[in-house]
């Protein structure tokens, strides 16, 4: 059966009928009609109309190599001709997750040197939760459970996984969350900052938060502190220089496990293989999937330190917890070749180097200065644009989020995928983007925003 054979219409009318999609008001989309991507090449996808539309958010945070690698579907079929699945339980493994858990082990911060396999974020997350957990029982401290998240996080959408993140509008429909799951402030200066309060000093204030919850609960009764080192889908929220080595100093003074969620940030996009190299920490674990294949497979892993995989070792007996398929054969083949092909072009060093800083200046060119921009924030290929009414006071549009949904369906009218969470656009493109490509971005993004000012102005 091919697509081709199938009018757009067609197809929109059976994924009506048929296909229930994540994160979507499912009346909404029937009205509208989904917007069907057919193909994809280099940085671009193109829908079934045909048009070509430049990926500013890789996928969803994860093609960092760009679309259409031949190397990574040839590893594939090589592998699934070879062996298309076999399981790690029962004393088995199979080759290409014994090699990938030594390349991945081998570019993580020293201290971490094990891997555990899932299929996706939200499975990483939840093997971490189960782990911190059982690290603790294991030490003869069951009672030291609680985890410290905070407000708008986003670690998934398993019930682990929401619940260890922080959208509220998640957690109502949960029908009961996983207990002991506290949340804090998020490190967001823009709106969370007191007036005349330093970024050095709110970074501070904001960790400061994370101390009180840990002293509030007793450090007796605190797990672990999990956080993405920089909030993505709650809106690329990056932190003050300041609130990372204090979150890690409050960590080591309460003995409570630092849980480092880089299922976006993994694997380049900061500018080095993890964030944790980017903001100096050493967690006790990272949670890894999205650019691990660049999407071309699912694919997690969770990095664990040796802290805590000695006492799982020595003390541990079985662990009950595993998936199908955890170190999937084809699934780390294709990591492997994406990791090569990562390597090979050196493009963890071109983000740092080149491609990252010349992104924040054309954020600060094409973006920074126009009337319905109140701050461009960015690490490496990771950046945000805050739309607001009043450039001066901050103050947003009303209804919450309508005029960044303006912005971005000038975008992609322009041949720009970019998203809004909120009243922010965020950013995350392949890390295959060349200066060529941001600059026709900033095209585009100006473009959109003078669209959308003129949207707006005649709205109000
Ligand atoms: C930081 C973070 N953690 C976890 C997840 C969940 O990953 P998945 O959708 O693969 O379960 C995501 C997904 O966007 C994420 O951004």
């Amino acid at each position: 059966m091919t697509y081709k054979n199938f009018s757009l219409q067609q197809l929109r009318e059976i994924d009506a009928a048929h296909h229930l999609h994540p994160f979507t008001d499912h009346k909404d989309l029937r009205a509208a009609g989904s917007r069907v991507i057919t193909h994809a090449n280099g940085p671009y996808i193109y829908d079934a109309q045909g048009n070509e539309i430049l990926d500013a958010m890789a996928g969803l945070w994860c093609v960092n190599v760009g679309y259409g690698r031949d190397e990574l579907a040839e590893a594939a079929y090589r592998q699934m001709k070879e062996l298309p699945y076999y399981n790690s339980f029962f004393r088995c493994s199979t080759p290409t997750p014994i090699l990938l858990a030594k390349r991945i082990a081998e570019l993580a911060p020293p201290s971490l040197n094990q891997v555990f396999f899932g299929s996706s974020g939200s499975e990483a997350n939840d093997t971490a939760l189960r782990l911190v957990r059982h690290y603790w029982a294991l030490e003869g401290k069951p009672q030291k459970n609680r985890i410290i998240s905070r407000q708008m996080a986003y670690h998934g959408s398993t019930v682990a996984g929401a619940s260890l993140g922080g959208m509220s509008h998640m957690h109502q429909q949960l029908g009961g969350a996983v207990p002991n799951i506290v949340h804090v402030m998020m490190p967001y200066a823009f709106e969370l900052a007191l007036p005349g309060e330093s970024d050095h000093d709110f970074g501070l204030r904001a960790a400061k938060a994370v101390e009180d919850a840990i002293l509030e609960a007793g450090p007796e009764n605190v797990a672990a502190f999990i956080g993405e080192p920089i909030m993505g889908a709650g809106g690329v929220k990056v932190p003050p220089a300041s609130y990372w080595p204090e979150i890690q100093r409050i960590c080591r003074k309460y003995d409570v496990l630092l849980m480092l969620d880089e299922v976006i940030t993994g694997y380049g996009r900061t500018g080095n293989w993890f964030a944790a190299q980017t903001f100096g920490i050493e967690p006790d674990t990272i949670s890894t999937a999205k650019a691990l294949t660049s999407g071309y497979q699912p694919l997690s892993a969770l990095l664990v330190s040796d802290r805590i995989a000695s006492v799982l070792e020595e003390k541990g007996g079985e662990f009950f917890h595993g998936y199908t398929y955890s170190g999937h054969p084809v699934a780390c083949a294709v990591a492997i070749a994406n990791l090569d092909i990562i390597e090979k072009e050196g493009l963890v060093q071109r983000v740092r180097e080149d491609t990252g800083p010349y992104f924040a200046e054309m954020l600060r060119q094409r973006a920074a200065g126009h009337p319905l921009v109140g701050e461009v924030r960015s690490v490496g290929l990771m950046g945000a644009i805050e739309i607001v009414k009043d450039k001066a006071t901050r103050e947003r549009f009303m209804p919450a989020g309508s005029a960044a949904v303006i912005v971005r369906d000038h975008a992609i009218a322009n041949g720009l995928m970019m998203r809004a969470t909120d009243d922010t656009m965020i950013l995350s493109p392949p890390l295959v983007w060349t200066r060529e490509t941001i600059d026709m971005a900033g095209d585009r993004i100006a473009r959109a925003l003078d669209l959308a000012e003129a949207d707006l102005a005649s709205r109000h």
